[in-house]
């Protein structure tokens, strides 16, 4: 089964040089390679300096970090999902764990945006995962349960098949202790069974799950082969071209 290996590259290379060469590095490196779908995430500023790029390539797609639902109009700061989509861009982040702490984004705005990105026919990876102290308190499934609820709200059946899940705990974002892959597969079920009530029984088959926390080389074969994932989300170990290779070409099995 073809695996979807999405690249978050953050607010990272500081500079353009520096996103060309990673890009470019990526992109000569995944030449061969079979059985496997690259989406890089730039920061939007670097997104037109891929767009002709990835033409030519039929295994590396775009995707955006963030969108904004509204289609034009007066939103200073704003970006999209037509904006985008002109640029290029087929997948869409959303929901991001930074986001939602740091930029305080809720789950009525991750709605919205789900909605729109829907609508403009981009793919959205919708991510959820529980922090450190929810998982203490056992909450996590709730948690879950409650992110992915309460983001499908209005979500038609028609349109709930090319959701993509990124199951993301926090506590394993960019700290080294990556989940482990029975809990992965775990959340999975889970994921799954809330789509299964919501939808019919075709579209949680069709449910597309990734995982991302703290991959490596190291681990990011077991996410796929013990926890049954369709892909991960990868932050720091994209960000070095070498390690983003081997697990491409480790998964690409
Ligand atoms: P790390 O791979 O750096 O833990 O980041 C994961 C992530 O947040 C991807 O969206």
């Amino acid at each position: 089964m073809k695996s979807l290996i999405v690249a978050n590259w953050k607010c990272n290379p500081e500079t353009p040089k520096g996103a060309k060469l990673l890009f470019n590095t990526v992109k000569r490196g995944i030449k061969n390679i079979k059985n496997v779908e690259v989406v890089i995430c730039p920061p939007f500023v670097y997104l037109p300096f891929f767009q002709k790029k990835i033409k030519k390539i039929e295994k590396i797609k775009l995707g955006a970090q963030d969108v904004f639902w509204k289609e034009k109009g007066a939103f200073t700061g704003e970006i999209s999902p037509l904006m985008l989509k002109d640029l290029g861009v087929k997948y869409v982040i959303i929901g991001h764990s930074e986001r939602r702490q740091i930029l305080k984004e809720t789950d009525e705005m991750i709605n919205k945006k789900l909605r729109a990105v829907l609508f403009t026919k981009l793919r959205p990876i919708l991510c959820v995962g529980e922090t450190e102290m929810e998982k203490r308190k056992e909450q996590g499934l709730r948690v879950l349960n409650s992110q992915i609820s309460r983001a499908l709200e209005g979500v038609p059946e028609k349109e709930a098949d090319k959701i993509i899940l990124a199951y993301e705990p926090v506590w394993a974002i960019g700290t080294g202790a990556a989940c482990e892959p029975n809990s992965v597969l775990e959340k999975k079920l889970l994921l799954q069974r809330i789509f299964r009530k919501r939808y019919s029984p075709n579209i949680s088959k069709k449910l597309k799950i990734l995982y991302g926390g703290s991959v490596t080389p190291e681990n990011a074969l077991s996410y796929i082969k013990e926890a049954k994932t369709n892909g991960l989300l990868i932050g720091g170990s994209s960000l070095k071209a070498k390690e983003f290779l081997e697990i491409v070409k480790m998964v690409s099995i």
